[in-house]
């Protein structure tokens, strides 16, 4: 089996970030490894320079690199108990205060979060009162989330997951079948943008309520980690809203004491201090 030198990550690292002005250097080396070795196969490329060989001549197969780099899996209502919290006490809570909810989801994948969240509001009846931003590093993904489509195989578990979240109806309320693949009703999309936006450049680019950045960090070592924290606390109201992934945590980071713990166990945190 083919073995992967640092050395030649690293070779690869400083090709992406010059031509492309991507930076991977920063992401968690050992799952990041086994993504290079992962392309390395799929492609049948016989060692990391070949792959270099070809980002380094052939911009249009940049996108793709990022696909397979990045890890996509997603769910809709992915632990329902989160969602339940979100519904009973946060969303409550934030427009008791003003009436009105902005949302960003950083690292949204091929949007199955961001459907929950909509499914979530219009059962809520507050959906219009609400403005969302949902945000990948990765295009396709991005046009993914924008056509709006589940996979059939997936339907079964989102399906398991809306029950335990709860939901007022059944989940296929939402959807159209149309062949492989589930079509979500996209008039709930009416409030959301999509976006290309890449966490590690750190650019703010507005200020919400509540801020869903869940398995996302998980890729990314400590150094990363905070940076993106830094940008997150940035970018949120005083008083909003972060959640991040049930096997992620804040504690490490700089800036944990701008935050208190809203739900240890869901990973909800509430920004108390600028
Ligand atoms: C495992 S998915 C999480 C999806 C969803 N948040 C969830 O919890 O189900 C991680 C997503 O983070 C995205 N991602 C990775 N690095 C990123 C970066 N630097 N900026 C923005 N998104 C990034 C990936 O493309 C991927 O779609």
């Amino acid at each position: 089996m083919y073995d992967i030198e640092i050395a030649d990550l690293r070779k690869l690292i400083e090709l992406v970030k010059e031509k492309y002005d991507y930076d991977f250097k920063n992401y968690a080396m050992s799952s990041f490894k086994r993504r290079i070795k992962r392309i390395v196969e799929l492609y049948k490329f016989d060692s990391v320079d070949a792959l270099v060989e070809r980002l380094t001549h052939n911009p249009t197969f940049f996108d793709e690199f990022v696909s397979e780099v990045t890890v996509n899996v997603t769910e809709m209502f992915r632990d329902p108990n989160f969602w339940t919290i979100l519904r009973d006490e946060i969303i409550p809570n934030i427009l008791s205060n003003h009436n009105k909810l902005s949302i960003w989801h950083a690292g949204c994948s091929s949007g199955e979060e961001v459907f929950s969240m909509q499914i979530l509001l219009e059962e809520m009846g507050v959906r219009d009162k609400s403005h969302t931003i949902a945000t990948d590093i990765d295009s396709a993904i991005i046009n993914r989330a924008k056509e709006a489509t589940v996979s059939k195989k997936n339907i079964e578990l989102n399906s398991s997951n809306y029950e335990r979240y709860q939901g007022k109806y059944t989940l296929d309320k939402y959807f159209t079948e149309d062949k492989e693949k589930y079509n979500f009703n996209k008039q709930l999309l009416s409030n959301v943008s999509f976006r290309k936006h890449d966490l590690v450049k750190g650019q703010v680019f507005s200020k919400f309520d509540l801020i869903l950045c869940r398995n996302v960090m998980i890729y990314f070592n400590q150094t990363l980690q905070n940076d993106v924290l830094y940008l997150l606390h940035e970018s949120l109201f005083k008083y909003g809203f972060l959640c991040i992934g049930s096997k992620e945590s804040l504690i490490w980071c700089d800036i944990a004491n701008k935050f208190i713990v809203i739900n240890n166990e869901e990973k909800i945190y509430k920004k108390v201090k600028e």
